[in-house]
């Protein structure tokens, strides 16, 4: 008997869909041997792009060790395997690494890498990544910076996104034994817990502080629909980012604030517990949903349930089978043939009209990790 899926996730339709998913990755692995699929699909389908700029590449590598967690096939192994070069160059060469995304990028690529087999040239690329990372830190204000030249005005703030970014540098710290990789993530995690929540558990995407001063100013949004609306993936970045700063230094605040941002969202979400875009959207809005954030927002679920006990893991736990049945059964891309994703009906940016109502290729990492997370009774070893 599972004690982590409960009557409202099948295990025989779960095992189908990691199936289902594996096939999918085959198809996909054709052609992506050392590129990449891009961030988002057109019409379904990825494009291929290299390893030279954007956030998201990670992802795809990501899932290919998935794969071979879920199977022990070598071929997913060497496939993961020929892309590790691409990050190395991409470190090296300095290619587009002047954002906060290095998390994103080399956690689930190389850090899994170093994790799963070993992989030296894995671990020396994912560490010169998070040096990359510690140069976005800011004195003034206590944060890493995510976007644009350091020191700009108009860029002086943090987003809620890079609480996936900081656990690659708590896991510099582990391998190099440097504290200071450790005190930077946790310095900017206590200025992101506290500042990037309203009182009622909603979420701003980013939040500015006074260059010259550090002070904190305002919280402004990016991809959500207005400055003080909530959106929908950055919520579910939340509640997965502060369950991932809980796992290395079990902090209160982390966990008070998983609560509230959880419950803020699962007490908005729309009858088939996959949220739209921004939660201001419910059922009857006809506005694109985000199935990646349902796929986070699993994640964070399953993470946090393994701290918890008697109703309150009831009811997160009841939470996650929800969300995952629902993707299994209405989001995952079943007898879509022209499809070389998972999710269909996630959203990337509809502010920037870029990837709404499609495939994106962390919605579909994410996704993986979930049902590994399930299968394995969610004692999967994380790559965060
Ligand atoms: N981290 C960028 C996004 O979630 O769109």
């Amino acid at each position: 008997m599972s004690i982590i899926m409960n009557e409202y996730l099948n295990r025989d339709r779960l095992q189908e869909a990691i199936w289902f998913s594996l096939k999918k990755i085959d198809f996909a692995k054709e052609t992506f041997k050392t590129t990449f699929p891009d961030h988002a699909s057109v019409d379904n389908v990825y494009p291929e792009t290299e390893n030279v700029k954007g956030w998201n590449q990670g992802f795809w590598t990501g899932m290919l060790w998935i794969a071979y967690e879920l199977t022990g096939n070598e071929e997913y192994r060497k496939a993961a395997e020929m892309q590790i070069p691409t990050y190395t160059k991409r470190v090296v060469e300095e290619l587009t690494v002047d954002h906060h995304d290095m998390g994103f990028l080399y956690t689930p690529s190389c850090v899994a890498a170093y994790k799963l087999t070993g992989n030296e040239e894995a671990k020396k690329a994912a560490m010169m990544a998070a040096d990359f990372l510690m140069r976005r830190y800011h004195e003034k204000g206590e944060f890493i910076q995510a976007w644009g030249k350091l020191d700009a005005p108009d860029n002086y703030r943090l987003i809620i996104d890079c609480l996936l970014n900081i656990p690659i540098l708590y896991w510099a710290a582990e391998v190099s034994g440097d504290r200071k990789y450790d005190e930077t993530a946790l310095k900017h995690f206590n200025t992101t817990a506290v500042h990037i929540m309203r009182e009622n558990g909603s979420t701003y995407h980013t939040f500015y502080f006074d260059p010259e001063t550090g002070k904190p100013l305002k919280g402004v949004t990016a991809q959500g629909a207005s400055d003080d609306s909530c959106w929908a993936r950055g919520q579910a970045w939340g509640i997965y980012g502060m369950m991932l700063t809980y796992k290395y230094h079990k902090s209160d605040i982390a966990m008070e604030r998983f609560k509230k941002i959880t419950d803020y969202y699962i007490g908005l979400l729309p009858q088939d517990y996959v949220p739209f875009w921004d939660m201001i959207f419910g059922d009857g809005s006809g506005e694109p949903r985000d199935s990646s954030a349902a796929a986070i927002a699993v994640c964070g679920l399953l993470e946090a349930v393994k701290y918890m006990q008697g109703e309150e893991r009831k009811k997160y736990l009841t939470y996650a089978n929800k969300m995952m049945a629902s993707l299994v059964d209405d989001y995952l891309c079943w007898g879509v043939d022209e499809c070389n994703g998972l999710l269909l009906h996630a959203t990337y940016s509809v502010p920037h009209n870029s990837g709404v109502d499609e495939c994106n290729i962390w919605g579909d990492y994410f996704f993986m990790e979930a049902l590994i997370r399930f299968v394995t009774e969610n004692k999967w070893e994380l790559y965060w």
